[in-house]
């Protein structure tokens, strides 16, 4: 089984969501959470971006044991000097230094040749190298990017002293099988590959972040970088949750696993929610109200008679204490004698018949009886 690392982002790409603005004590708490659910490494935010990043991130650096804490650097002395300045009380200090490979990004974002990027990219990971240990070199839009031109950067990156190599999705347009292509690509061609650990960085904007994710594990990435929630840039990133319980319920499939506590899932999620103002929908995978409700007759009767009828991961392994029956119109006899009883009444069987009308008429009329 192998061991996938969690670069938690939603202190940094999370409060880049549109509308999101923790302040100094909430990015404390959810930090303090992700070392409960036992992230590998937090990214606490971009400490050159204004003094309050700054400050959040070096407070975060210097309290937090358990999870190794990093910080967003562009490919600027400036920037990894500040992220020195606010990572170096950590545990493990490490720096997330980044620029940008695909064609569109170097011409009219960078107005670079790809000749001055190498040179960019090589000089800000030396620089980084001379004072982290570890050093997380990522390529912008790299699934955008040329496969050659991506190897040859990242041969060099890692002759200067990358230890991580991060290869994101930025703008969530690649599909599983692509983004397996391009790990596999890469693993070919550069000679130096195993010196770093691979890792994926995946957003949603096609829906397809988490699917992504999984399939660049199974190409090869030991690091994941996802969010609480999936919050992040324009439509997200890849959500946390997802991906882990993904991992853990189908380790047959993946023959991989995070070492997450996963019981702290549900109440990382709501701190998250409640923190950032962003609302989890009823129906989101994992944390949503609805992920543990069963509403049809059949689907309840099914549950009660056993669990694994319609349930493939229990509410308990992420901290939920226990599914929800919905009482509805599509509710049976069967689930509505359970809430019942859950309530403390029992009868005839002639008095449940008479109340089971009623109920039923008036779940004709109400979305949801409580
Ligand atoms: O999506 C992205 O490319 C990023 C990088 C800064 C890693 O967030
Ligand atoms: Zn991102």
């Amino acid at each position: 089984m192998r061991k996938i690392n969690v670069f938690d982002t939603t202190l940094r790409d999370g409060e880049q969501s549109a509308g999101v603005n923790l302040n100094f004590e909430e990015k404390i708490e959810i930090a303090k959470q992700l070392e409960r659910l036992g992230v590998d490494i937090i990214e606490a935010g971009f400490p050159a971006s204004s003094k309050g990043d700054f400050n959040s991130v070096k407070a975060i650096a210097d309290l937090i044991k358990g999870s190794s804490v990093t910080g967003l650097a562009r490919s600027k002395q400036s920037d990894i000097d500040a992220a020195w300045e606010a990572l170096k009380g950590g545990e493990e200090p490490r720096i997330h230094v980044f620029v940008a490979t695909s064609p569109i990004h170097m011409e009219y974002k960078l107005k670079m040749t790809p000749d001055q990027v190498v040179e960019t990219a090589v000089a800000s990971v030396k620089y980084a190298a001379s004072k982290f240990h570890h050093v997380q070199w990522s390529a912008e839009d790299a699934s955008r990017s040329d496969f050659a031109f991506l190897a040859q950067i990242i041969e060099e990156v890692i002759q200067a002293g990358a230890t991580v190599i991060n290869l994101p999705d930025t703008v969530g347009y690649t599909t599983p099988q692509e983004i397996k292509n391009m790990f596999l690509y890469l693993k070919e061609h550069v000679p130096s590959i195993d010196k770093a650990i691979l890792s994926t960085h995946n957003h949603d904007d096609l829906g397809m972040a988490v699917a992504n994710s999984l399939a660049a594990i199974q190409a090869g990435a030991n690091q994941v970088e996802c969010t609480i929630n999936g919050i992040g840039e324009r439509a997200g990133n890849a959500a946390l949750e997802e991906i882990a319980v993904a991992l853990n319920i189908r380790k047959d499939h993946y023959q991989a696993d995070t070492g997450l506590t996963l019981k702290e899932i549900k109440r990382t999620s709501s701190l998250v929610s409640k923190l950032t103002g962003m609302v989890v929908p009823n129906n989101k995978a994992v944390v949503g109200q609805n992920a543990f409700a069963h509403e049809s007759g059949i689907h309840q009767d099914g549950v009660l008679k056993n669990k694994e009828t319609y349930e493939i991961i229990t509410p308990e392994l992420v901290g939920v204490s226990s599914n929800s029956m919905v009482l509805g119109k599509h509710s049976g006899r069967h689930a509505f004698k359970e809430k019942l009883k859950e309530l403390g009444f029992t009868g005839t069987e002639d008095q449940l018949n008479r109340i089971f009308k009623s109920f039923k008429d008036l779940a004709d009329k109400k979305k949801e009886i409580t």
